[in-house]
C-alpha cells in the first residue's frame, strides 16, 4: 500500500486546504468513475486492473513465451506512451543494465521514440546476427517516428528470415479497427495486439502497450495487474483519510497555488530514471495546457545532489520535491572494514549501503525542507511487480485527479501537433505546401 507523507509540505499548506478543496475532488473522483469528465471517453484506464481482456492478457503472455524461445532481442518500436511505461518498469525491475546482463531472456532495444540516425545505425548494428522479433506500437498507427523505424527494422527482418518468418516474428501493438499500422498487420499476417479506443497513450502502460515487452523481459505481469488492481480498490475510496491518489493530487495542487510551479519527482534508485520520465509524460502532457500545469522535472539522488543539488538548495524558491522511497533493498553490501583506513571511512564499516542511503535521504528532506522546498514523501514498499503496478495505478490516478482540479482536459494533447505539422510541412508531405512555403519563408532557406 502506498502510503503518503505530508509532514514536510506543512509550512505551504493552508490549514484548511482539504476542507476548501473536497467537493472539488468529490467531483473529480466521480467524474473519473464514471467517465462523464472532460475527456472522459478516454477513462477506460480507471477500470483496467480489474475490467481487462483476459483472452488478449493470455496471448500476451503466449506470445512474449514465444519470443523469448526464438529471439535473442526484441525490438520495441514506440513514442511517448507507446514506450516510455514498458521502459520504465523494465529498468526499473531488470536494471537500466538489463541488456548487459546474464540471463535468460532477450535483450529489449527501444527505437522510434526520436529521429536520431545514430540512434537507429547503433540498433541494426547490435542486431547483427542475432536472432530477433520486432514489436510496434502506436495506437494511432501514424505516428512518424515509430513508422519511419518499423520500415528499417521490417526490412531487416524480411531480408534476414523471409517475408512469411519474417511476419512471425512481429507483433503489432495498435488501433482495434484502424490506422496505418493496422491496415499493415491485416495485409502482412502480423499477431495484433489491441490498444483500447477508451485508453490514452499515456495511460496504456497495464495495456498490451507496456505488457508485452514486460513480459518478455520475464517480469510477472499478473503481479502487476494485482497490485494495480489493489490500488484501485484503495483509489475508489471517496475520502482523504484512505485514498493516497485525493492526498497527493490535493497538495501538489496546493503547493502550485502557492507558487511552487515545478515539481521534482526524486527517486535514490538508478532504476528508477525511466519511471521518472513515465511520470514526467503522464504529468506533462496531461496538465500543461491553457496556460497552466506543474512543470514536472525529475532528479536521481544522491547523484544529482552534485549537480542539481546546489539549484534545489539555494536557487529561486519555485520548486517542492515529491520523493519516492522504496523500502529496504535486498542487498546489505555492508562496507568493509579497512585496516589502514586511509580513507577515514571506518566509522561506517560494517554498515549497509541502505542504512548509508537512508541517513542521505533523511538528510536532504532536512536540508531542502529548511531550504523553503517542501518535500512530499511517497513511500511505495519493496521494489517489485506488485508494488509498481500499484504505483503506476496511483500516479494515473492521481493525474487525472489534478487534471481536474486544475480545469484541464488531462486526455489530451493538443499541444502537440504543432511541431508534428511544421515537421510534415518542412518533410514535403502532401497538403502542407502553403504551410511549407510559410516556415521556408521564416527559416530564410
Ligand atoms: O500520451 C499520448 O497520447 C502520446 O504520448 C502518445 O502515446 C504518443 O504520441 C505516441 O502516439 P501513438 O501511440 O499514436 O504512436
Amino acid at each position: 500500500m502506498i502510503r503518503i507523507d505530508l509532514s514536510n509540505t506543512q509550512q505551504l499548506l493552508q490549514a484548511n486546504y482539504v476542507a476548501a478543496l473536497s467537493s472539488r475532488l468529490h467531483i473529480a473522483h466521480e467524474q473519473l468513475q464514471k467517465g462523464n469528465g472532460s475527456g472522459g471517453e478516454f477513462t477506460g484506464w480507471v477500470h483496467l486492473p480489474t475490467d481487462y481482456d483476459r483472452e488478449e492478457f493470455a496471448r500476451i503472455k503466449k506470445a512474449a513465451k514465444k519470443i523469448q524461445s526464438d529471439s535473442q532481442a526484441l525490438v520495441v518500436i514506440g513514442i511517448g506512451g507507446s514506450y516510455l511505461g514498458a521502459r520504465g518498469v523494465i529498468e526499473c525491475l531488470c536494471s537500466p543494465n538489463y541488456n548487459l546482463k546474464k540471463k535468460n531472456t532477450p535483450n529489449i532495444y527501444f527505437i522510434g521514440n526520436g529521429l536520431s540516425s545514430e540512434a537507429l545505425s547503433e540498433t541494426m548494428e547490435l542486431l547483427d546476427g542475432v536472432d530477433f522479433s520486432v514489436n510496434v506500437i502506436s495506437k494511432s498507427g501514424t505516428t512518424t517516428e515509430p513508422a519511419v523505424a518499423f520500415r528499417f527494422f521490417r526490412r531487416m527482418l524480411e531480408e534476414k528470415y523471409g517475408k512469411a518468418e519474417a511476419a512471425r516474428r512481429i507483433y503489432a501493438t495498435t488501433d482495434r479497427t484502424k490506422g496505418a499500422l493496422k491496415s499493415l498487420a491485416n495485409e502482412n499476417g502480423y499477431e495484433t495486439f489491441v490498444v483500447p479506443d477508451d485508453v490514452g497513450g499515456r495511460y496504456s502502460v497495464l495495456t498490451a502497450v507496456g505488457l508485452l515487452p514486460i513480459a518478455v523481459a520475464g517480469i510477472d505481469i499478473d503481479e502487476l495487474m494485482s497490485g494495480a488492481a489493489a490500488m484501485q480498490a484503495n483509489c475508489v475510496a471517496d475520502d482523504m483519510a484512505s485514498n493516497p491518489a485525493w492526498q497527493y493530487a490535493a497538495a501538489r495542487y496546493e503547493l502550485y497555488r502557492s507558487g511552487k510551479h515545478i515539481e521534482i519527482l526524486a527517486a535514490y534508485e538508478p532504476s528508477f530514471r525511466f519511471m521518472a520520465e513515465w511520470w514526467k509524460q503522464l504529468y506533462g502532457e496531461s496538465e500543461g495546457k491553457e496556460n497552466k500545469g506543474l512543470f514536472p522535472a525529475s532528479v536521481e539522488f544522491t547523484a544529482d545532489l552534485h549537480s542539481m543539488g546546489q539549484y534545489i538548495q539555494q536557487g529561486e524558491r519555485h520548486i517542492f520535491e515529491s520523493v519516492v522511497r522504496f523500502g529496504t533493498s535486498k542487498d546489505e553490501n555492508p562496507v568493509p572494514f579497512d585496516e589502514v583506513n586511509g580513507d577515514g571511512l571506518n566509522f561506517l564499516a560494517g554498515k549497509s549501503m541502505d542504512f548509508i542511503a537512508t541517513q542521505a535521504m533523511d538528510g536532504t528532506l532536512l536540508a531542502h525542507v529548511e531550504g523553503g522546498v517542501p518535500n512530499i514523501i511517497v513511500r511505495v514498499g519493496q521494489k517489485n511487480a506488485y508494488t509498481l503496478g500499484e504505483m503506476i495505478y496511483f500516479f494515473e490516478y492521481a493525474c487525472g485527479l489534478s487534471g481536474y482540479l486544475l480545469g484541464v482536459n488531462p486526455f489530451d494533447q493538443p499541444g502537440v501537433e504543432a511541431y508534428k505539422k511544421n515537421m510534415f510541412a518542412l518533410l514535403g508531405k502532401p497538403g502542407y505546401e502553403k504551410l511549407r512555403e510559410e516556415l521556408l519563408n521564416k527559416l530564410k532557406r
